[in-house]
This record gives C-alpha cells, sequence and structure tokens, in this order.
C-alpha cells in the first residue's frame, strides 16, 4: 500500500492506472475508520481494480472550531486498517495541499445544502461539495464510494457531480449498524456509557415513523409527531430536526408519496449522531 500527500503524485498515480487500463474507485474519509468505511472499501474493491482512500479532516466542513479541533485523528490505526482492508492508495494530505494559499474557488449547491443539517451547520455542505470536488480532481476515479448514513451529503454529491458533469459513479452504500441499531460512526466515540446506551432510540424512532408509512400513514405531520415524541421521551436525547423528505430532492411532501427518506439528528452529550431510514408510500 502506498500513502501519498501530494495532489501531484495521486494524479499521476491515477493517470498511470488508467493508462493501464484499470479502473479506480475513491472512498473519501476523514479517518477515524471503522467497519462501516470497511464496507465501502469492500464495494470500492468490487467495481474497481485499485481502491484509493483519502483521509482528510477537512477544516472547511466544520462549522465549529471546538468540533474541528476535537475529531478524532487516528492515522495510524487508519493506515493500518486500509492495508488490512486491502486499500492500494491512501491520500493522507495536509491543510494546505487541498487549500493552497491564496485559494478562493468554493463550491456551493443552491438548495440541497440548506434544509436539515445545512440549517443547524451552516456552510458544512460548501465545505463538503468543495473538498469532495478536490479529491474527484486529484484521484480522477471511475467511482466514488460513500456512505447512506449522511444521505443529505450523499444527495448533494449526486447533484454536484450531475451538474459539473463530473465523469465518475458515484455509490451509496447502506449503512453499517451496531446490533442494538445505532449506526456506526466516528462520533460514537464521543459516547459516554449512559449517552452509549440512549443513543439507539434516533434509529428506533425513524424506524417508527417507516414502520407507520408502511402501514398506511400518509401525513407527515403524525409522523414526524409520532417520532419526535419517541426522542423526546429519553432524557440524555436533545433533539436538533427531524424530517421526512423526499429522498431524492430532500423536499417536503405532503400527502406522503413515492420514494422518502427519514432523517434526524440528535445530541448525546458532546455527540451530535445523524441517521435516515427509507420509506415507499405507494
Ligand atoms: O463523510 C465524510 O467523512 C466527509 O464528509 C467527506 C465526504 C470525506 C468529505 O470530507
Amino acid at each position: 500500500m502506498q500513502v501519498v500527500t501530494t495532489v501531484r503524485e495521486l494524479q499521476d498515480y491515477a493517470d498511470a492506472e488508467r493508462a493501464a487500463g484499470r479502473r479506480i474507485a475513491l472512498v473519501p474519509t476523514m479517518g477515524a475508520l471503522h467497519a462501516g468505511h470497511l464496507t465501502l472499501v469492500d464495494e470500492g474493491r468490487r467495481r474497481a481494480d485499485r481502491v484509493v482512500v483519502s483521509i482528510f479532516v477537512n477544516p472547511t466542513q466544520f462549522n465549529d472550531p471546538k468540533d474541528l479541533a476535537a475529531y478524532p485523528r487516528t492515522l495510524e490505526a487508519d493506515l493500518a486498517a486500509c492495508e488490512k482492508g486491502g486499500v492500494d492508495v491512501v491520500f493522507a494530505p495536509e491543510a494546505p495541499e487541498l487549500y493552497p494559499d491564496g485559494a478562493q474557488t468554493i463550491v456551493e449547491l443552491t438548495e440541497l445544502a440548506k434544509p436539515l443539517c445545512g440549517r443547524t451547520r451552516p456552510g458544512h455542505f460548501r465545505g463538503v461539495a468543495t473538498v469532495v470536488t478536490k479529491l474527484l480532481c486529484a484521484a480522477k476515479p471511475h467511482v466514488a464510494v460513500f456512505g447512506e448514513k449522511d444521505w443529505q451529503q450523499l444527495t448533494v454529491v449526486r447533484r454536484m457531480v450531475d451538474d459539473l458533469s463530473f465523469d465518475v459513479d458515484v455509490i451509496g452504500c447502506e449503512t453499517v449498524r451496531e446490533p442494538d441499531g445505532l449506526a456506526l460512526s466516528s462520533r460514537n466515540a464521543y459516547l459516554g456509557k449512559a449517552e452509549r446506551a440512549a443513543a439507539p432510540v434516533l434509529q428506533r424512532s425513524l424506524t417508527a415513523g417507516a414502520d407507520a408509512i408502511a402501514t398506511g400513514e400518509r401525513d407527515p405531520a403524525r409522523v414526524l409527531d409520532l417520532m419526535t415524541k419517541l426522542i423526546d421521551a429519553e432524557p440524555l436525547a436533545s433533539l436538533d430536526y427531524m424530517a421526512v423528505v423526499d429522498a431524492k430532492t430532500l423536499a417536503a411532501v405532503d400527502p406522503l408519496a413515492g420514494e422518502l427518506r427519514l432523517l434526524g439528528a440528535a445530541r448525546f452529550g458532546k455527540a451530535r449522531l445523524i441517521d435516515n431510514v427509507g420509506a415507499t408510500a405507494r
């Protein structure tokens, strides 16, 4: 496994692999890798000949400097996990490599970045869209693999790739969960024991909403009420938002119809967790 730190090195690698007729998969990460990330690597390997994992804690997507400073940085363990997972190249740049002095180009989505996490974390998706653009330009992948846990991020990236005609297939991978339903996340490391025990309520409330839709509920207000009450009943949870929206546009739907996504975010102590599940209303 190679570790490269400059865009030039990664572009040279990508050019050589492409010239040899090999397909490249990119798995963008911010490190603190867990089993969920490794399923993205596996998916990349299924779809390409070479897997590149980027490990970069992207400063521009953190709206809170304290959150950025506290974000887990575990490069050595991450490199070991990548090696074990059969990754070909790790791209681990320092911030000035991706944001050189004088940089002034940003990528911003006008609508998809506004609701849900975009409301609570202003500028977050501008940072995500900008860094993902840079990573795509550096790794020149045929496919880029993202987790469905960040459904809004996946939706933003898909839209951006279409809008800017990037020649890459964006693949979403199902969320990996603990046996009690909690979605794997680097932020789970912030949970104390009691908070860890409480956190699965987020997935339980989303699933309750999806079950209500599956059994015929078509009023979004009633689904929201049901989900919100479950979160509110957990004293260690502080609700950020709950929503049921069109899975592709993230727009409100009333009455509920078509492919839907139920999304939620809540704080458990220091950890702000997000999750989502799908539902179909025919
Ligand atoms: O999902 C993440 O880890 C990050 O938002 C990403 C896509 C690597 C961009 O920094």
